[in-house]
């Protein structure tokens, strides 16, 4: 496609002209615009970007990996991977109640995050340079929502890194504000990046942490990304991925139903499965999806997930659901 072809060119020299030789910083999310945004200035200016990826133990199965070993041979990117998954489980532990687990996993993630952009513009500082860029991947529709504006992003460095000043002052660098969602999954495609990345549904920031309904815990976490992933795999092979908007999958950890497996009687969890059609996520109608892609999903996980012995479907629209259960 070449006026796909055209965007990548032009954005590579617009992005060198703005950002000559000094060095730049992208956040990887795991999600498609950031990563088309980090590919499309790797391109332009190689390894002067250095991209950052959080994980914080909430990503669903092969996720991180994705981003870590996927992304990074399919863009050369330099890439600083922070582990943070015992932080954000010390965080969460004893918690419930769902505005409460957002709210600390958006706290420890600004921290974590800051904290690794201070350690970069340090390591930067010492051989002499200056990371002057923050690239981030807003939307021509995310701009036209907040009014238009652009500039500077001021993040408050951590006290605790010795030798930098109080504000790092960052210049942004937005690749794709002139692109729509479908336009920048071309972009991606044209930049060589993975299907899995290019076409991934939409899934929440706060991951895995407000799809359990109860607390948050590696053992329930490791169950709930087993579901998950049985339930990914058959969607997919199903055909469904572009039919469906996203399908989220539920744990409701703190409730429990007695069932009969092989040779004796079980007390499990339920998984939710919560496929919806939608265009935009603001409304929202559960899909009407095969019946027999649904019994494979539920024989399989109830067969292959220890401790769930129940699959129920969510036939909620929005409103009055929400997409997610929390
Ligand atoms: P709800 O549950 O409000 O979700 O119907 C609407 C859409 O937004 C996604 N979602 C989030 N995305 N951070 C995000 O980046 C969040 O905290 C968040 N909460 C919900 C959800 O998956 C759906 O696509």
């Amino acid at each position: 496609n070449w006026t796909t072809h055209s965007v990548v060119e032009e954005q590579v020299a617009a992005i060198r002209a703005q950002v000559g030789t000094k060095r730049a910083i992208c956040g990887l999310s795991g999600g498609v615009d950031s990563a088309v945004a980090a590919a499309l200035v790797q391109k332009a200016i190689g390894d002067q970007l250095t991209c950052v990826y959080v994980d914080h133990g909430l990503m669903r199965k092969g996720e991180s990996e994705q981003v870590e070993k996927d992304f990074v041979a399919a863009t050369g990117v330099q890439l600083k991977v922070v582990e943070a998954e015992e932080r954000f489980l010390n965080a969460l532990a004893g918690v419930s109640e769902p505005e409460q687990k957002r709210k600390i996993i958006g706290r420890e993630f600004i921290r974590v995050f800051e904290q690794a952009q201070a350690e970069l513009v340090a390591e930067a500082g010492a051989e002499g340079e200056e990371v002057a860029f923050l690239v981030q991947g807003t939307l021509y529709p995310d701009i036209v929502e907040s009014g238009g504006g652009t500039g500077t992003a001021n993040i408050k460095s951590h006290h605790n890194v010795g030798g930098l000043p109080d504000d790092i002052e960052f210049e942004l660098v937005e690749p794709l504000r002139q692109l729509f969602k479908d336009e920048v999954r071309m972009v991606g495609t044209e930049l060589g990046l993975p299907d899995e990345i290019v076409h991934r549904q939409p899934f929440p920031g706060p991951g895995l942490g407000i799809r359990i309904v109860g607390e948050v815990t590696k053992e329930r976490l490791d169950l709930l990304r087993d579901a998950d992933a049985i339930a990914r795999e058959e969607l997919t092979a199903a055909g469904l991925d572009r039919e469906i908007w996203q399908c989220p999958v539920v744990l409701l950890a703190d409730v429990r139903s007695v069932g009969v497996q092989g040779d004796g009687r079980t007390y499990g969890h339920p998984i939710v499965l919560r496929p919806v059609s939608s265009e935009d996520a603001m409304t929202a109608d559960w899909t009407r999806m095969p019946y027999d892609v649904l019994a494979r999903i539920s024989t399989r996980i109830t067969n292959e997930v220890a401790d769930v012995n129940r699959v129920v479907l969510d036939v909620t629209s929005k409103p009055p659901g929400t997409i997610e259960w929390e």
